[in-house]
Protein backbone atom coordinates (compact mmCIF):
# COMPACT_ATOMS: atom_id res chain seq x y z
CA UNK A 1 0.00 0.00 0.00
CA UNK A 2 2.75 2.53 1.20
CA UNK A 3 5.02 1.58 -2.11
CA UNK A 4 1.77 2.19 -4.30
CA UNK A 5 1.05 5.91 -2.64
CA UNK A 6 4.76 5.89 -3.45
CA UNK A 7 4.43 5.42 -6.82
CA UNK A 8 1.88 6.86 -7.80
CA UNK A 9 3.57 9.96 -5.67
CA UNK A 10 6.49 9.83 -7.93
CA UNK A 11 4.80 9.31 -11.41
CA UNK A 12 2.08 12.43 -10.53
CA UNK A 13 2.78 15.14 -12.89
CA UNK A 14 4.10 18.37 -10.85
CA UNK A 15 0.82 20.25 -12.01
CA UNK A 16 -1.66 21.81 -10.18
CA UNK A 17 -4.93 22.77 -11.91
CA UNK A 18 -5.64 26.36 -11.39
CA UNK A 19 -9.04 25.33 -10.28
CA UNK A 20 -7.48 23.34 -7.19
CA UNK A 21 -5.23 25.43 -6.10
CA UNK A 22 -6.32 28.68 -4.24
CA UNK A 23 -3.53 29.86 -2.52
CA UNK A 24 -3.00 33.62 -2.32
CA UNK A 25 0.22 33.74 -4.93
CA UNK A 26 1.58 36.41 -5.25
CA UNK A 27 1.30 37.01 -9.31
CA UNK A 28 3.51 38.61 -11.24
CA UNK A 29 3.55 39.47 -15.37
CA UNK A 30 6.85 39.42 -17.11
CA UNK A 31 6.62 40.80 -20.98
CA UNK A 32 8.73 42.19 -23.39
CA UNK A 33 11.64 40.83 -25.89
CA UNK A 34 14.18 38.80 -25.50
CA UNK A 35 16.39 39.93 -22.74
CA UNK A 36 13.37 39.10 -20.50
CA UNK A 37 12.50 35.93 -22.31
CA UNK A 38 16.57 35.07 -21.05
CA UNK A 39 18.80 33.98 -23.77
CA UNK A 40 21.74 33.74 -21.14
CA UNK A 41 23.70 30.93 -21.75
CA UNK A 42 22.15 30.36 -25.17
CA UNK A 43 25.69 29.81 -27.78
CA UNK A 44 25.48 28.28 -31.16
CA UNK A 45 21.91 27.88 -31.60
CA UNK A 46 22.09 25.79 -27.99
CA UNK A 47 21.77 26.62 -23.85
CA UNK A 48 24.47 25.65 -22.05
CA UNK A 49 22.19 24.23 -19.37
CA UNK A 50 23.77 25.94 -16.69
CA UNK A 51 21.38 27.32 -13.82
CA UNK A 52 22.88 28.91 -11.18
CA UNK A 53 21.82 28.88 -7.61
CA UNK A 54 20.41 32.20 -7.65
CA UNK A 55 17.73 30.73 -10.41
CA UNK A 56 16.77 27.63 -8.81
CA UNK A 57 13.82 26.13 -8.67
CA UNK A 58 11.76 25.88 -5.39
CA UNK A 59 8.10 24.41 -4.73
CA UNK A 60 7.17 28.33 -3.82
CA UNK A 61 7.80 29.40 -7.18
CA UNK A 62 5.36 28.43 -9.64
CA UNK A 63 4.71 29.18 -13.38
CA UNK A 64 1.34 29.92 -15.41
CA UNK A 65 2.69 27.23 -18.36
CA UNK A 66 1.54 27.60 -22.03
CA UNK A 67 -1.65 25.74 -21.40
CA UNK A 68 -2.44 27.80 -18.44
CA UNK A 69 -2.12 25.55 -15.52
CA UNK A 70 0.46 26.15 -12.73
CA UNK A 71 3.26 24.39 -12.54
CA UNK A 72 6.87 24.51 -10.81
CA UNK A 73 8.57 27.05 -12.30
CA UNK A 74 12.16 25.91 -13.92
CA UNK A 75 14.50 27.48 -16.47
CA UNK A 76 14.14 28.24 -18.99
CA UNK A 77 10.80 30.20 -17.73
CA UNK A 78 9.86 31.41 -21.43
CA UNK A 79 10.20 27.44 -22.52
CA UNK A 80 6.55 27.55 -24.96
CA UNK A 81 5.88 31.20 -24.65
CA UNK A 82 8.63 32.81 -26.28
CA UNK A 83 8.18 29.52 -28.93
CA UNK A 84 10.81 29.10 -31.99
CA UNK A 85 13.66 30.03 -29.84
CA UNK A 86 16.66 28.59 -28.15
CA UNK A 87 15.80 29.99 -24.84
CA UNK A 88 18.09 30.46 -21.77
CA UNK A 89 18.50 32.39 -18.46
CA UNK A 90 16.22 35.49 -18.08
CA UNK A 91 15.61 37.43 -15.00
CA UNK A 92 12.70 36.07 -13.86
CA UNK A 93 13.52 32.98 -11.85
CA UNK A 94 16.72 35.22 -9.98
CA UNK A 95 13.70 37.56 -9.30
CA UNK A 96 11.58 35.68 -7.84
CA UNK A 97 14.34 33.95 -5.35
CA UNK A 98 15.31 37.51 -4.69
CA UNK A 99 11.64 38.50 -3.66
CA UNK A 100 11.23 34.93 -1.27
CA UNK A 101 14.30 35.47 0.48
CA UNK A 102 13.58 38.86 1.35
CA UNK A 103 10.52 38.62 1.85
CA UNK A 104 9.17 35.04 2.31
CA UNK A 105 5.60 36.37 3.75
CA UNK A 106 5.34 36.94 -0.31
CA UNK A 107 5.19 33.02 -0.99
CA UNK A 108 3.78 31.58 -2.80
CA UNK A 109 5.01 33.35 -6.33
CA UNK A 110 3.39 32.96 -9.58
CA UNK A 111 5.28 33.77 -12.38
CA UNK A 112 2.96 34.64 -15.69
CA UNK A 113 5.78 34.76 -18.74
CA UNK A 114 4.22 36.64 -22.12
CA UNK A 115 7.45 38.10 -23.47
CA UNK A 116 8.54 37.29 -27.05
CA UNK A 117 11.66 38.22 -28.41
CA UNK A 118 12.06 41.15 -31.41
CA UNK A 119 8.70 42.26 -30.84
CA UNK A 120 8.04 46.28 -31.28
CA UNK A 121 6.08 48.26 -28.66
CA UNK A 122 3.52 48.16 -31.54
CA UNK A 123 3.39 44.03 -31.12
CA UNK A 124 1.76 44.82 -27.88
CA UNK A 125 -1.01 47.37 -28.70
CA UNK A 126 -4.03 46.27 -27.49
CA UNK A 127 -5.59 43.63 -29.94
CA UNK A 128 -2.43 41.89 -30.50
CA UNK A 129 -2.25 38.54 -30.45
CA UNK A 130 0.90 39.58 -27.65
CA UNK A 131 -1.39 41.73 -25.31
CA UNK A 132 -4.69 39.67 -25.51
CA UNK A 133 -2.57 36.53 -24.67
CA UNK A 134 -1.12 38.57 -21.73
CA UNK A 135 -4.52 39.56 -20.75
CA UNK A 136 -5.62 36.13 -20.98
CA UNK A 137 -3.00 34.15 -19.09
CA UNK A 138 -3.02 37.21 -16.33
CA UNK A 139 -6.91 37.12 -15.64
CA UNK A 140 -6.68 32.96 -15.68
CA UNK A 141 -4.46 33.17 -12.99
CA UNK A 142 -6.11 35.78 -11.18
CA UNK A 143 -9.07 33.83 -11.17
CA UNK A 144 -7.54 31.38 -8.98
CA UNK A 145 -7.18 33.40 -5.77
CA UNK A 146 -3.98 35.35 -6.43
CA UNK A 147 -3.03 38.93 -5.92
CA UNK A 148 -1.19 40.76 -9.05
CA UNK A 149 1.54 42.33 -7.55
CA UNK A 150 3.55 44.37 -10.96
CA UNK A 151 4.36 43.76 -13.77
CA UNK A 152 8.11 43.66 -15.46
CA UNK A 153 8.60 45.25 -18.78
CA UNK A 154 12.19 44.72 -20.47
CA UNK A 155 11.55 46.31 -23.86
CA UNK A 156 12.53 49.09 -26.61
CA UNK A 157 15.58 47.60 -28.89
CA UNK A 158 13.34 46.78 -31.44
CA UNK A 159 12.00 50.54 -31.52
CA UNK A 160 15.35 51.53 -31.41
CA UNK A 161 15.83 50.72 -35.46
CA UNK A 162 13.89 53.37 -37.07
CA UNK A 163 13.19 57.04 -35.71
CA UNK A 164 9.51 57.24 -36.15
CA UNK A 165 9.13 54.31 -33.71
CA UNK A 166 11.67 56.12 -31.55
CA UNK A 167 10.29 59.74 -31.66
CA UNK A 168 6.96 57.82 -30.71
CA UNK A 169 8.15 55.64 -27.75
CA UNK A 170 7.19 57.96 -25.01
CA UNK A 171 3.50 58.15 -25.91
CA UNK A 172 3.04 54.08 -26.99
CA UNK A 173 4.66 53.30 -23.68
CA UNK A 174 2.39 55.56 -21.64
CA UNK A 175 -0.69 54.29 -23.37
CA UNK A 176 0.67 51.03 -22.84
CA UNK A 177 0.69 50.92 -19.28
CA UNK A 178 -2.61 52.96 -18.98
CA UNK A 179 -4.45 50.30 -21.09
CA UNK A 180 -3.32 47.41 -19.31
CA UNK A 181 -3.73 49.14 -15.81
CA UNK A 182 -7.37 49.56 -17.20
CA UNK A 183 -7.95 46.39 -18.89
CA UNK A 184 -7.08 44.93 -15.20
CA UNK A 185 -8.96 47.33 -13.61
CA UNK A 186 -5.70 48.24 -11.51
CA UNK A 187 -5.46 51.27 -11.72
CA UNK A 188 -2.19 51.72 -9.55
CA UNK A 189 -0.28 47.97 -10.79
CA UNK A 190 3.18 49.00 -10.53
CA UNK A 191 4.86 49.03 -13.41
CA UNK A 192 8.60 47.91 -13.22
CA UNK A 193 10.45 48.33 -16.42
CA UNK A 194 14.10 48.41 -17.71
CA UNK A 195 15.99 51.04 -19.24
CA UNK A 196 17.94 50.07 -22.11
CA UNK A 197 21.79 50.22 -21.72
CA UNK A 198 22.93 49.56 -25.68
CA UNK A 199 20.59 48.12 -28.10
CA UNK A 200 20.94 47.10 -32.02
CA UNK A 201 19.28 50.39 -33.70
CA UNK A 202 20.86 53.70 -33.85
CA UNK A 203 17.99 55.58 -31.78
CA UNK A 204 18.67 53.87 -28.80
CA UNK A 205 19.38 57.33 -26.70
CA UNK A 206 15.80 58.55 -27.75
CA UNK A 207 13.95 55.33 -26.64
CA UNK A 208 16.20 55.42 -23.21
CA UNK A 209 15.38 59.23 -22.85
CA UNK A 210 11.45 58.39 -23.00
CA UNK A 211 12.21 55.57 -20.95
CA UNK A 212 13.22 57.80 -18.14
CA UNK A 213 10.91 60.40 -18.78
CA UNK A 214 7.57 58.40 -18.29
CA UNK A 215 6.52 60.15 -15.14
CA UNK A 216 3.18 57.98 -13.99
CA UNK A 217 2.34 57.43 -10.10
CA UNK A 218 4.01 53.91 -9.67
CA UNK A 219 6.28 53.35 -12.60
CA UNK A 220 9.76 52.55 -11.64
CA UNK A 221 12.92 51.56 -13.64
CA UNK A 222 16.12 49.68 -13.16
CA UNK A 223 19.00 50.78 -15.20
CA UNK A 224 20.38 48.08 -17.35
CA UNK A 225 23.36 50.01 -18.28
CA UNK A 226 27.34 47.77 -17.24
CA UNK A 227 25.25 44.63 -17.52
CA UNK A 228 27.80 42.26 -19.13
CA UNK A 229 26.30 41.34 -22.49
CA UNK A 230 27.05 37.98 -24.48
CA UNK A 231 29.67 36.45 -27.44
CA UNK A 232 27.13 37.20 -29.28
CA UNK A 233 26.74 40.83 -28.52
CA UNK A 234 22.98 40.61 -28.58
CA UNK A 235 21.58 39.44 -25.35
CA UNK A 236 22.69 39.60 -21.86
CA UNK A 237 24.67 36.62 -20.14
CA UNK A 238 23.20 34.56 -17.20
CA UNK A 239 25.23 36.58 -14.95
CA UNK A 240 23.94 39.86 -15.91
CA UNK A 241 20.20 38.33 -16.25
CA UNK A 242 20.86 36.77 -12.68
CA UNK A 243 21.88 40.54 -11.31
CA UNK A 244 18.77 42.22 -13.44
CA UNK A 245 16.72 40.18 -11.65
CA UNK A 246 17.23 41.17 -8.46
CA UNK A 247 17.46 44.68 -9.30
CA UNK A 248 13.94 44.20 -10.58
CA UNK A 249 13.43 42.19 -6.72
CA UNK A 250 14.80 45.69 -5.59
CA UNK A 251 12.72 47.88 -6.98
CA UNK A 252 9.70 46.09 -6.08
CA UNK A 253 10.44 45.72 -2.77
CA UNK A 254 12.35 49.19 -1.80
CA UNK A 255 11.35 52.80 -2.78
CA UNK A 256 14.05 53.58 -5.61
C1 LIG B 1 -4.39 38.02 -0.76
O1 LIG B 1 -3.34 38.87 -0.27
C2 LIG B 1 -3.59 40.27 -0.49
C3 LIG B 1 -2.36 41.04 -0.07
O2 LIG B 1 -1.85 40.59 1.14
C4 LIG B 1 -4.83 40.68 0.28
O3 LIG B 1 -5.09 42.04 0.03
C5 LIG B 1 -6.01 39.84 -0.22
O4 LIG B 1 -7.14 40.15 0.54
C6 LIG B 1 -5.70 38.35 -0.08
N1 LIG B 1 -6.78 37.61 -0.72
C7 LIG B 1 -7.27 36.48 -0.21
C8 LIG B 1 -8.37 35.84 -1.01
O5 LIG B 1 -6.86 36.00 0.83
C1 LIG C 1 -7.95 34.93 -25.38
O1 LIG C 1 -9.12 34.42 -24.79
C2 LIG C 1 -10.23 34.39 -25.67
C3 LIG C 1 -11.46 34.00 -24.86
O2 LIG C 1 -11.21 32.82 -24.16
C4 LIG C 1 -9.93 33.43 -26.81
O3 LIG C 1 -11.01 33.38 -27.71
C5 LIG C 1 -8.68 33.90 -27.54
O4 LIG C 1 -8.32 32.96 -28.53
C6 LIG C 1 -7.53 34.09 -26.57
N1 LIG C 1 -6.47 34.72 -27.33
C7 LIG C 1 -5.17 34.51 -27.08
C8 LIG C 1 -4.22 35.17 -28.00
O5 LIG C 1 -4.77 33.83 -26.15
C1 LIG D 1 19.78 42.93 -24.61
O1 LIG D 1 20.32 43.81 -23.64
C2 LIG D 1 21.61 44.28 -23.96
C3 LIG D 1 22.11 45.10 -22.78
O2 LIG D 1 21.25 46.16 -22.53
C4 LIG D 1 21.57 45.08 -25.25
O3 LIG D 1 22.88 45.45 -25.61
C5 LIG D 1 20.97 44.24 -26.37
O4 LIG D 1 20.79 45.02 -27.51
C6 LIG D 1 19.65 43.63 -25.96
N1 LIG D 1 19.29 42.69 -27.00
C7 LIG D 1 18.10 42.67 -27.58
C8 LIG D 1 17.94 41.68 -28.66
O5 LIG D 1 17.19 43.37 -27.26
Amino acid sequence: MLCLVTLILLVAPRVVSPSNDNQNKSLFILAGQSNMSGRGGVGKDKWDGVVPPECRSNPSILRLSPGLNWEEAKEPLHEGIDFAKVLGVGPGMSFANSVLAQNPSLAPIGLIPCAVGATKISDWFPGTFLYTRMMNRTKVALQDGGTLRAILWYQGESDAINKEDADQYKERLENFIYDVRSDLNFPTLPFIQVGLATAMGPYKDIVRAAQFAVHLPNVKIVNAEGLPVGGDYVHLTTPAEVKLGQMLADAFLHNI
